[in-house]
């Protein structure tokens, strides 16, 4: 499967990085973009998924309840829909001090200039209209990003196409770094591309988003699921049952295609909206049913797990020291490189 889909073959010595930003509940779009593909992944390389709470703060500073707020909610998501803890390491980047600490080494090799022509910085500015208010931290979130990556040593980061800079970033990094020690300390990563189309939002936006309010979030009841599936766009010109109408760009059917278990029935369907006959109604109702039985296990066992928090904050503890362990040997391979580790490792514990 993952040969089909992706633009590289894994490895054997793959190791995988991902990261979510914990700004909201998780929905439908990253259910096919990164959740699923992650639960297919874990079975074949070392995965960390990274919960990037110090990201999320670089444009919400000024809410850092909100973002701590959705932590949990995000690990819930995560076990909800199948990562497995005991294969897939849940980590908190705030709990994980290297990867604070590697982009104060990094950010003296990357300049100004090159992170103003990053197309994503550049455009995320434009969208959010900050200029003179740009925080520093949104600035030179790709040199923390770039920490992520290289301190957990990940050769593979399954990314969207509006991440490439941040890993082309990543990479110059790693190359500046390795001239200047004159060793092969980091490794250069590469971003693992799905060729599946991303899912667009309820209303036909490119792009399911929760701040465009045209998202279904994994854990919807059932009748806000209904009343999203109603609401969804369909063919403008599609009036009358008997109308001809027209499936492509017709969200109904989009979601029936990458959602729809039975793919012959979608192709009859399909061919009957064509030839007029069949009313949105219809086509809704059906939607319905199959968004109903995929999401209610979801959101029962995301409500399950979201009662005990404490177990929930064990996961991400566990994961937490596994991530710590791990970035803190590439951290202390940069600073011993440098010739900065002259203390050795400081342990804060009495003697
Ligand atoms: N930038 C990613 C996003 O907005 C989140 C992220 C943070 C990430 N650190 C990462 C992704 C490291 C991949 C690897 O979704």
């Amino acid at each position: 499967m993952t040969q089909k889909i992706y633009n590289t073959a894994l490895k054997s010595n793959d190791r995988i990085l991902t990261g979510d930003r914990p700004t909201g509940p998780l929905h439908l779009g990253h259910l096919v973009g990164s959740l699923q593909p992650r639960v297919e992944l874990q079975r074949h390389c070392p995965q960390t998924v990274l919960i990037a709470d110090l990201q999320a703060l670089t444009d919400n500073g000024h809410q850092p309840q909100m973002v701590a707020d959705n932590v949990l909610n995000v690990v819930a998501d995560y076990l909800a829909v199948g990562i497995d803890p005991g294969r897939t390491t849940i980590a908190l980047q705030s709990a994980i001090p290297a990867l604070s600490e590697l982009p104060m080494y990094y950010s003296n090799l990357v300049t100004v200039g090159r992170l103003s022509r990053n197309p994503t910085v550049k455009s995320e500015i434009r969208q959010k209209g900050l200029s003179e208010s740009l925080p520093v931290g949104f600035f030179t979130y790709p040199i923390s990003q770039a920490a992520d990556i290289t301190a957990f040593q990940a050769t593979l980061v399954p990314v969207g196409e509006d991440q490439i800079p941040m890993l082309e970033q990543t990479n110059e990094i790693v190359r500046r770094i390795n001239s200047i020690t004159g060793e092969e300390l980091l490794t250069e990563c590469r971003p693992l591309l799905s060729h599946m189309p991303r899912l667009p939002g309820t209303g036909g936006q490119a792009k399911m988003s929760k701040t465009l309010g045209n998202a279904i979030s994994l854990g919807a009841k059932p009748d806000l699921i209904q009343k999203a599936v109603e609401s969804m766009y369909t063919d403008p010109g599609h009036v009358q049952v008997n109308d001809p109408g027209q499936v492509e760009g017709n969200v109904v059917f989009t979601y029936l295609d990458v959602f729809h278990p039975d793919k012959s029935e979608v192709d009859e369907l399909k061919a009957h909206y064509r030839r007029g006959g069949l009313g949105d109604r219809k086509t809704k109702r059906i939607l319905n049913d199959v968004l109903q039985e995929l999401l209610t296990p979801i959101r029962e066992r995301r409500e399950q797990l979201l009662s005990d928090r404490t177990y929930l904050i064990e996961v991400l503890q566990e994961g937490s020291m596994r991530a710590r362990i791990e970035t803190n040997i590439t951290l202390q391979r940069i600073k011993a490189s440098f010739g900065l580790d002259l203390l050795g490792e400081l342990q804060l514990t009495q003697h």
